[in-house]
């Protein structure tokens, strides 16, 4: 077996070594490729390029695998918390049951904001997208915050660590109460992490609220679900933009602005969209497939395909039974559901998704279950933030302590060569 690869250019050859992950994935080291031969490589969409060693999520999209520091998504989804897998991400392992419970007792201790927050999301018009409130009240964390972590303090990055995963739940409750209407509160120390979700997203000023066990379940493992995804675009966000050693909510905020984008996070609040569309267009599923295949159409069937997944998102298989226990728990019948189970079955007998490997991502059943629990379509986004946080917690955290150079790539220039101003 090659432990190095050989490059050849203008008669002299190269050597560059190899490196090996744990699970025998394989990746050229070209560190030293520019200053030995003055070459860059050129990817766009960093289709082929690793940015770094990481120890967090292994995914393999060919074999329909996704497993967090070891544990399959799919044992986690079962019998895990929420709680437990932000810790498992972030620290490496699974909490004791005494760590679980210092844990829980530190987020709820540290469960407020400062009130002025309220008078930023109050400066927002009511038709703001909750995305771009959420990464303003995100970064408005920080004035409120504004002590700098020292990296090399574990206590240090504990506590922002605690701080965030304390008040992000909040900020995410408020996004949805601005959007309702609703006075603003805070957590109820009595309850767990996601039904404290449930509590401050959905309690009425008027009434008592008692979250229902198959929607906190459901909750439970959405959010477990969308966690991480090693170095996805807004990760690779929040990595690049901590790597200039701009702070933890700093670095967060942008991966929120990354992940809103239809192309990546948006794509849940997208998938609902196109399913009411074509409801409201007579239901016909066939000629969305024809759209969707139509080069010179710019409709792409949202909800499918997905850079690294070639074979099945393992995301989406459990989230459409939890899709189907809410939807039956709840006693909704949801024509959408049916819509997207219609084109789910069509395009997986098409040759054109077929051969182009495309197939349900996590994002096409998530917002059916949002709908279903009444969460507003705009707000999809920012439940998938609150998901995907401790994985951008945990990566942030790994890029800072392996001490990562600036993330700065280069570019191969095409534009006009030098000129002067003719007057
Ligand atoms: N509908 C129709 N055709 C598609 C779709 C789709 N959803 N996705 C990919 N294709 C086609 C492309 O047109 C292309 O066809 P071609 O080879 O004939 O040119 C081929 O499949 C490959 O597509 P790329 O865009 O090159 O694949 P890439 O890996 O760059 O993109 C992406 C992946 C962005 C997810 C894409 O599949 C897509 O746009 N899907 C819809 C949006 C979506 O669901 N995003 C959520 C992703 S999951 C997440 O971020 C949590």
């Amino acid at each position: 077996m090659s432990t190095s690869v050989k490059l050849t250019y203008n008669d002299k050859t190269y050597d560059f070594p190899l490196v090996k992950g744990s699970e025998d994935e394989y990746g050229i080291d070209i560190k030293q490729l520019r200053a030995q031969t003055g070459l860059i490589t050129l990817d766009p969409g960093y289709k082929n390029t690793g940015s770094c060693q990481s120890e967090i999520t292994f995914l393999n999209g060919e074999e329909g695998v996704l497993r967090y520091r070891g544990y399959s998504i799919e044992d986690l989804a079962e019998n895990a918390s929420f709680i437990e897998v932000a810790y498992l991400l972030i620290f490496g392992e699974l909490p004791s049951k005494k760590t679980l419970q210092s844990l829980e007792q530190k987020i709820h201790d540290d469960s407020y904001v400062d009130e002025d927050l309220k008078s930023i999301l109050k400066s927002f018009p009511k038709s703001a997208h909750p995305m771009g409130v959420l990464s303003s009240l995100t970064s408005g964390l920080i004035a409120f915050n504004p002590s700098s972590v020292d990296v090399n303090s574990e206590q240090e990055m504990f506590e922002a660590i605690i701080m965030l995963l304390a008040k992000f739940p909040i900020l995410c409750a408020w996004t949805h109460r601005k959007v309702k209407g609703l006075p603003l509160n805070y957590a109820n120390t009595s309850l767990s992490y996601i039904q404290n979700v449930a509590h401050m997203m959905f309690k009425k000023p008027h009434q008592d609220y008692t979250s229902n066990p198959i929607v906190i379940n459901a909750l439970n493992k959405l959010l477990i679900l969308h966690a991480d995804h090693e170095q996805n675009c807004s990760t690779s966000t929040v990595r690049i933009v901590g790597s200039s050693h701009a702070g933890l909510f700093a670095s967060i905020s942008a991966g929120i602005s990354a992940l809103w984008g239809p192309l990546h996070g948006g794509a849940n609040q997208a998938v609902i969209e196109m399913l009411e569309a074509i409801k409201a267009d007579g239901g016909d599923t066939a000629k969305y497939m024809e759209k969707a295949k139509d080069k010179n159409d710019p409709f792409r069937l949202m909800g499918f395909g997905h850079r690294v997944y070639k074979n099945f998102d393992p995301r989406a298989k459990i989230i459409k039974k939890a899709a189907d226990e809410v939807l039956n728990d709840l006693g909704i019948h949801d024509p959408i559901l049916d819509i997207a189970k219609g084109l789910e079955q069509q395009a997986l007998s098409d040759p054109y998704f077929v051969d182009r490997k495309l197939y349900p991502n996590v994002d096409f059943y998530s917002g059916i279950i949002y709908r279903a629990m009444g969460i507003p379509t705009e707000m999809f986004t920012v439940m998938f933030a609150l998901g995907r946080l401790p994985g951008w917690i945990a990566q942030w955290r790994e890029m800072r302590l392996q001490n990562e150079p600036i993330g700065r790539p280069r570019q191969i220039y095409t534009g006009a060569t030098q000129r002067t101003i003719q007057k």
